[in-house]
């Protein structure tokens, strides 16, 4: 009864020192440690959830690290952390660039948690957490969720429903709910100044317009970024009649621009409580009609695909929003709730976005595959000062970019961002796939022709002639495996530097009428004899020139030619290479290593391996209950929560047992087989070529079934026998394992890339 003594100064006081004991509490609780530490410490929750959807704990992790995030690409924050992070925000120069911490004014608590057994749920298809307490005289529930339409705006929601009940002690009174706003610690990133109060809408509100302490790069960044935050006020409590049920919202928005973050805040303020909910879900449910992937019969895995496509989309930028969405600055490897800390990667972005996240994004939502190419074409002329700063010619991207596109590797690894350039390669390896799928003929003009020349130019001045061997050298780099630094001739940096070049020249034929390129035949030749080291005797690919046998590795490396590379080999040069380095591969390694292993395998038909290389993939960096993902292996964490290691894991289901392949002339479909212990397993909403298509795979068989097409785009499937033409309705079954082929008519009169390197040169060099 503590609002009777909270009229006198006296006990106000006194009250304050204990909703200071209770924040401490609170804090501890959060934390994990208020009693028993030491039983739970290692122990963990239990996802408690029969839903694929939906996963629920009475128990927060004990390590806050494994809290689930809310987010709509614009802001986000981990759930009941001090910190919200909002897209294109970092403090700190260069390598200390990190994402820029705003004090968590969206953080509201329920004091009852910690009397009561609450229930925490993420419910990944509406995009919201929520806290039930069931108390003696009402059910409380806390919707926390960041809005998918006010984008700006993170929402708490607090509903308080009596129960009804006769009860002569308590009929007249109001239920009283105590609550606490806790945003913690003053930013250290962001100076803002003390809060301006007002009233809007007959609501106390605040206020705070800071900026960033230290710009990223004077040259590329003169100013510092703007942060403007409006929030309500928490009161210590909340009071509801015993008759009725009520819902509370508090906000808190955020924009770089004043203006933006107050309309939205006003916005939000005016709209109901329901309404304001319903319009979130309805945005979640959109993009979920957009695509999706289901499971039956392994509800784990079926758990774990939906919270990875929640993680991501909430990481991603909301396509239809109350006021339009700021510059995009990428999709970094821990997404956009986690980036302030060194473990974290601190927000930047990495090849982790285009050979990890981006296939999966790409086959499902092509227009988000644009967006994260975007991030690169609007930091092209800083990649274009960069090759030139390194003597290079076109466009060499940076290891790591944030803020400005400039290189931020951290200071600890200068060899990752000087040797490491297959980023660049990777990036026209995304834009390859991402032509394979849209042909999208406005994305060439508006910078796609340039960015795929302009890298083809890098590489080319890269290349040099080695009259020894009559083929090009490529040294100096390091490829994915980080082990082996400063090598020449890395087979996955030459594959995916041939493969640039040959796409230059093709792109050079499609974009002829409005781009002009240099010598597009000429990269074709480079590429052609780039040295490609095979070692004709044991019959694999050494990853790198001198490469010596048996020497340990971190992380799949050669192996990525057979997949996502797709580089032509003979099957006992792919078995080989599979072979060889999953022996030599360190234990401490990132989880992707292991489901590139697991989609070999399905390539070479050993199901039984692959099973146990996919369990591998996932099984120890997936945290209960919320389906966190860490860098490492279980006892050991490292970067969370891993969106690079979630995209290997998808891409073993899309491009292992779904068997779907990418190319430029076609999508094959080759022995679609259900993961392990499933019944069913439907991929809804595959794009291609702008049509819609469901690949459903069951125990009796599986099924492609077509929603829509484009016009444009007539396609044809041949199923090895027949050519059957697919229309709108149609459900084909696919007999046998394939390969089954989609392709459509031509794309202009262009001659497809050969993609053929390591060929020595027939005629003398220069002539
Ligand atoms: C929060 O709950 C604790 C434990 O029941 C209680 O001691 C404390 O007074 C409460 N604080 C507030 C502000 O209600
Ligand atoms: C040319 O290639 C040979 C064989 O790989 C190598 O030993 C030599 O160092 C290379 N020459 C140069 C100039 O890199
Ligand atoms: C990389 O190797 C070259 C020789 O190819 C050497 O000159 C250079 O110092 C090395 N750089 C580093 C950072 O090890
Ligand atoms: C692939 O196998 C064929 C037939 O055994 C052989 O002639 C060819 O040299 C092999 N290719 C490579 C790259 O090893
Ligand atoms: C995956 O591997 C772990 C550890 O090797 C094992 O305990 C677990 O049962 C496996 N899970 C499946 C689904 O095979």
């Amino acid at each position: 009864m503590w609002h009777f003594l909270a009229r006198n100064k006296q006990a106000a006081a006194m009250l304050a020192i204990l909703t200071a004991a209770a924040l401490v509490v609170i804090f501890l609780a959060t934390k994990g440690s208020s009693y028993n530490v030491v039983e739970r410490i290692h122990e963990e929750t239990k996802d408690l959830s029969e839903s694929a959807e939906i996963f629920s704990t009475f128990t927060l992790p004990s390590d806050d690290h494994f809290m689930p995030s809310v987010g709509n690409g614009h802001i986000a924050t981990n759930v009941f952390s001090d910190t919200v992070y909002m897209n294109g925000v970092y403090n700190g120069r260069k390598g200390e660039s990190r994402r820029a911490r705003i004090p968590a004014w969206a953080n509201v608590r329920l004091n009852s948690t910690l009397t009561q057994t609450p229930v925490y749920s993420l419910n990944t298809k509406h995009g919201v957490f929520t806290v039930t307490v069931d108390r003696e005289r009402s059910i409380i529930t806390q919707r926390i969720f960041a809005h998918r339409y006010y984008t700006r705006a993170i929402v708490n929601q607090i509903r308080v429903e009596p129960k009804r009940r006769i009860d002569p002690n308590h009929i007249h009174h109001e239920i009283w709910i105590a609550i606490k706003l806790m945003p913690g610690a003053d930013s250290k990133d962001i100076e803002f100044p003390s809060p301006t109060p007002e009233f809007i809408n007959g609501r106390s509100v605040w206020s705070a317009c800071g900026k960033t302490r230290v710009s990223e790069d004077p040259e590329y960044q003169p100013l510092p970024v703007n942060v403007c935050a409006y929030w309500t006020s928490v009161p210590n409590h909340l009071v509801v009649p015993h008759h009725q049920p009520r819902v509370f919202t508090f906000v808190m928005t955020a924009d770089k621009n004043e203006t933006v973050a107050r309309q939205e805040f006003i916005k939000v303020l005016q709209e109901d409580g329901e309404e304001l909910y319903d319009k979130h879900v309805d945005q979640w449910q959109k993009l979920y009609r957009e695509a999706s992937m289901e499971i039956d019969g392994n509800l784990q895995l079926a758990k774990i695909v939906n919270g990875i496509w929640y993680y991501y989309l909430s990481s991603l930028p909301s396509i239809e929003t109350y006021q339009p969405s700021d510059k995009y600055y990428g999709l970094s490897p821990t997404g956009l709730a986690r980036g302030g800390s060194f473990e974290d990667y601190e927000g930047h972005n990495f090849w982790d976005t285009e050979m990890w996240i981006y296939p999966n994004i790409l086959l499902l939502y092509p227009d988000y595959a644009k967006v994260l190419l975007q991030y690169r074409l609007e930091n092209a002329y800083v990649a274009a000062e960069l090759a030139k700063i390194t003597g290079n010619k076109g466009y060499r991207f940076p290891w790591e970019s944030a803020f400005t596109g400039g290189e931020v590797t951290q200071p600890c690894c200068p060899e990752v961002a000087e040797f490491e350039q297959h980023v660049t390669g990777c990036i026209s390896f995304a834009a390859r796939q991402y032509l394979a799928v849209t042909r999208d003929e406005d994305w060439l003009q508006h910078g796609g022709c340039s960015i795929v020349t302009n890298i083809a130019e890098f590489w080319a001045s890269r290349a040099v002639i080695n009259y020894t061997t009559g083929l090009y050298d490529i040294s100096n780099v390091m490829g994915p495996d980080e082990d082996h630094s400063n090598v020449t001739n890395s087979v996955f940096t030459n594959v995916v530097a041939g493969y640039s070049l040959y796409l230059a020249q093709y792109v050079a034929c499609l974009c002829q009428s409005y781009y002009e390129a240099k010598e597009p035949d000429r990269w074709a030749d480079i590429a052609w004899s780039l040295a490609l080291p095979y070692d004709t005797t044991l019959d694999y690919h050494p990853q790198f020139a001198g490469y010596k046998r048996g020497d340990v590795i971190k992380q799949a490396d050669a192996v990525l030619l057979g997949y996502p590379l797709q580089y032509p080999m003979n099957i006992s040069t792919r078995a080989n290479d599979l072979l060889y380095y999953e022996s030599v591969t360190r234990n401490s390694g990132p989880a992707m290593t292991w489901s590139m292993h697991a989609i070999g395998q399905l390539q070479l038909e050993d199901n039984l391996k692959a099973a146990t290389l996919f369990n591998r993939s996932y099984e120890a960096y997936v945290r209960e209950p919320f389906k966190i993902w860490s860098e490492l292996r279980r006892p050991d964490v490292g970067a969370v929560n891993f969106f690079t290691g979630m995209g290997g894991f998808l891409q073993a289901l899309l491009f292992g047992y779904a068997g779907i392949s990418v190319h430029l002339d076609k999508m094959v479909i080759a022995k679609p087989q259900l993961p392990p212990e499933a019944t069913k397993f439907k991929i809804r909403g595959i794009k291609y070529l702008g049509a819609h298509l469901t690949l459903e795979m069951q125990v009796a068989g599986t099924t492609l079934s077509v929603t829509s097409l484009d016009d444009q785009w007539p396609l044809t499937m041949f199923n090895g026998k027949y050519n059957i033409t697919l229309v709108p309705g149609l459900t084909v079954t696919l007999v046998g394992p394939g390969p089954f082929t989609i392709h459509s008519v031509h794309w202009k009169d262009c001659k497809l890339p050969a993609d053929v390197i390591g060929q020595n040169y027939l005629r003398p060099i220069g002539s």
